[in-house]
């Protein structure tokens, strides 16, 4: 029998065991009868402790030129107090892990992946999301260079993948369009639109040095 198959029959008889007690009331019998130990109280608090009872840290930082004055979970992440907490839901969730490019914003000019960025971190920071990249009557060029070439085809990866462009250009990495490519490698489109994202960025460069 394999390890794993032993593991969950050994985990099914805990469960069952534990049922009993329940059941019994008669923690003793299992206890001694099965060889297992019950979890201590601590341990049942700490699994079942409602995350509204945990502690909560005030965080300040600026989004898109208005600060923000939040108490948060210190475990939330930037993504999450941008679209949960503050409500600009611009800036996608894929896959939470840091490995599409997806969730891309801008901290003091530099890109970075907010689902693995703290919102602790970014205290007096100044953060920006796509929302914030024009300004409230002009979109910005890079936004107009993704519609023109058509960049997108679901557009779930394009706030990332626009502001990932927007650094990229920054960065002086538009040289040809392998070095497009590749400085733009962390940002995955499912939809493959990566000739006209690559068109875009070629287009909008010249105009954002302008
Ligand atoms: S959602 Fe952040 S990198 Fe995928
Ligand atoms: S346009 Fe659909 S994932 Fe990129």
């Amino acid at each position: 029998m394999s390890k794993n198959r032993k593991r969950s029959k050994r985990t099914r008889r805990w469960l069952l065991t534990r049922r009993a007690v329940l059941a019994s009331g008669s923690a003793a019998w299992a206890l001694t009868g099965f060889g297992f130990r019950m979890p201590t109280l601590a341990q049942e608090i700490s699994v079942a402790a409602p995350t509204e009872f945990l502690p909560r840290v005030p965080v300040s930082f600026e989004v898109n030129g208005v600060m923000q004055d939040l108490e948060l979970d210190p475990r939330t992440s930037l993504l999450d107090a941008l679209r949960e907490t503050i409500g600009l839901s611009g800036t996608k969730k894929g896959c939470d892990h840091g490995q599409c490019g997806t969730c891309t914003v801008h901290i003091d000019g530099r890109r970075v992946a907010s689902c693995l960025t703290m919102a602790a971190q970014v205290a007096d920071h100044k953060v920006i999301t796509i929302e914030g990249l024009g300004d409230d009557d002009t979109i910005h060029p890079m936004q107009q260079a993704f519609i023109d070439h058509d960049a997108l085809q679901c557009g779930y990866c394009t706030p990332g993948q626009i502001m990932a462009a927007v650094a990229c250009v920054r960065e002086g990495h538009t040289n040809s369009e392998a070095q497009i490519r590749e400085y733009m490698s962390g940002n995955l489109c499912r939809c493959g639109a990566y000739p006209g994202i690559v068109a875009a960025i070629q287009d909008a460069a010249p105009k954002m040095e302008g």
